[in-house]
């Protein structure tokens, strides 16, 4: 039994679209195959980027969309990834399955892909084998308006204006495949590269985003704080949801009871790990002008068998939305600090939106989450009073649209009565549902509708108050108009 009073609910903050972001590696099939499949492809794609997979996320409103790593970022040398496709260097993608690399898919290639998504850049750059000249001279070529070196040359290349450069990474993971640094060795290195993603050459600033802990380093996020606070927009953090120990990564599909709440637990982990490097940030920024940007997280299973290990493809079912959900309501819990996420990745690697096998494409119960949620995007987050069961996790906002409620109970067997208060009386409600008949439900090529949501039947409402029984394994959304 849950309960959620609504009425005379504290706010939490403005909920950024940036939450709902996305990431694309060159790792896997997720640029290759998943987005990008070149201009001369049997499969239907403008200027090479495939039409199923844009129109999708298309769908999704993706706000932003994190790319080139990851850990590619920080062996990416972007300079191999612009002029005439077919004479680019052929490179080796040393982190992800040692396959080649033909960079067909570069700056002007991710440009055009924000483009036909309508969605705002954020590009990561390389510290960790990179110069501060190579990094500058990238923002330059993507920002410059005027006569430059590098703004020729994007000219040249076929693009004579300057691209809006929203977000700028300085450096992936500085504490792993980065660089394995210390954080005192990155905190100096963040102020120095920093200095030269040249707000000059922009004509908008660019917001900059420190390499921040992974998981629970607590110690690094002090650090970078302590040290470089006031030269950087944005810390980024880490955390990945585990049904086991690292080393031991379990299976996406038929798995036992116990590991689809062992999943559900470690993601929703992402509470307290919010909450203590916050409470950090908050010593050397008391106005949460810093945002925590959480710009790798979700699911991480082992690989469907007989794929390459180096290729991250996992399924992706309802115990997957579940973690989706639980993971957005507590980002729109601490919205005044977390400024962006972007679920890792968006095709074909890890927690994926879609998943494609040559012209095929199926929406995973993923996609169906954050299809769902669009309508807390930029409405005001509500603290509401709730006594929640333990398996139920819920998020309400408001909007000039009115309150928006979406319900996840991720019990694997049993129901929950919840009931929401908003002591005025209730004029319209109108909702969907996402559920799953079994704890692997997923979508699959012969079977893509298994999973996908479905309108709000059954619901009673007394004046004030709004009752819904929650199905176990399920997400339900609901607008509501009060007088
Ligand atoms: O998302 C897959 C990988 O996970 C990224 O490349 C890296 O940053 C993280 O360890």
């Amino acid at each position: 039994m849950s309960h959620i009073v609504i009425d005379g609910a504290r706010t939490q903050g403005q909920i950024s679209p940036y939450l709902y972001g996305q990431f694309a590696e060159h790792l896997g099939r997720c640029v290759y195959g998943g987005l990008w499949v070149g201009t001369k492809s049997e499969i239907p794609n403008t200027n090479g980027l495939r039409n199923d997979v844009v129109a999708a996320l298309r769908e999704l409103h993706v706000p932003v969309l994190r790319w080139p790593g990851g850990c590619f970022a920080d062996t990416y040398h972007w300079e191999a990834g612009i002029g005439p496709r077919d004479q680019r260097q052929r490179i080796v993608n040393t982190n992800w399955g040692g396959v080649v690399e033909n960079n067909h898919f570069g700056t002007h290639e991710y440009f055009e892909l924000l483009r036909q998504l309508n969605a705002e850049a954020y590009v990561n750059g390389n510290v960790g084998s990179g110069s501060v000249q190579e990094m500058a001279a990238w923002v330059e070529y993507m920002t410059f308006a005027g006569e430059s070196p590098q703004a020729d040359r994007r000219r040249a290349n076929g693009h004579p204006d300057p691209w809006p450069l929203k977000f700028f990474g300085v450096g992936n993971e500085s504490w792993g495949c980065g660089g394995n640094m210390r954080p005192e060795y990155y905190a100096d290195l963040y102020r120095r590269y920093q200095t030269f993603v040249a707000n000059s050459a922009a004509d908008q600033p660019v917001y900059k985003i420190a390499s921040g802990p992974n998981v629970d380093d607590y110690h690094w996020t002090e650090t970078l704080m302590q040290r470089a606070a006031p030269l950087m927009d944005g810390l980024s953090l880490h955390h990945y949801a585990l049904a086991a120990a690292w080393e031991n990564k379990r299976p996406a599909l038929g798995f036992p009871e116990s590991e689809w709440y062992s999943l559900l637990h470690s993601a929703q982990r992402m509470d307290e790990l919010i909450t203590k490097h916050s409470t950090i940030m908050d010593r050397y920024d008391p106005d949460q002008r810093i945002g925590l940007i959480v710009d790798e997280w979700g699911s991480w299973l082992a690989v469907e068998p007989g794929t390459n290990p180096g290729f991250l493809f996992q399924q992706n079912t309802i115990r997957d939305a579940m973690v989706a959900a639980v993971t957005l309501h507590i980002f729109q819990h601490h919205a005044k600090r977390v400024k962006m996420a972007n679920i890792a990745q968006v095709a074909n690697v890890l927690q994926a939106m879609v998943l494609t096998e040559g012209n095929q494409m199926v929406k995973t119960p993923t996609y169906y989450v954050f299809k769902m949620l669009i309508p807390h995007k930029k409405a005001t987050a509500l603290a509401t009073l709730d006594t929640l069961s333990d398996t139920t996790s819920a998020s309400v906002s408001h909007s000039e649209a009115g309150y928006f409620a979406s319900l996840c109970n991720f019990s694997a067997d049993a129901a929950d009565e919840v009931k929401l208060d908003f002591s005025r009386p209730i004029t319209t409600v109108s909702g969907e549902r996402l559920m799953g008949q079994q704890m692997d439900a997923h979508n699959d090529f012969d079977h893509p509708d298994t999973v996908q949501p479905q309108p709000l039947t059954s619901m009673q409402i007394q004046e004030g108050s709004l009752s819904l029984c929650l199905p176990p394994m399920s997400l339900t959304t609901v607008k509501v108009l009060c007088d």
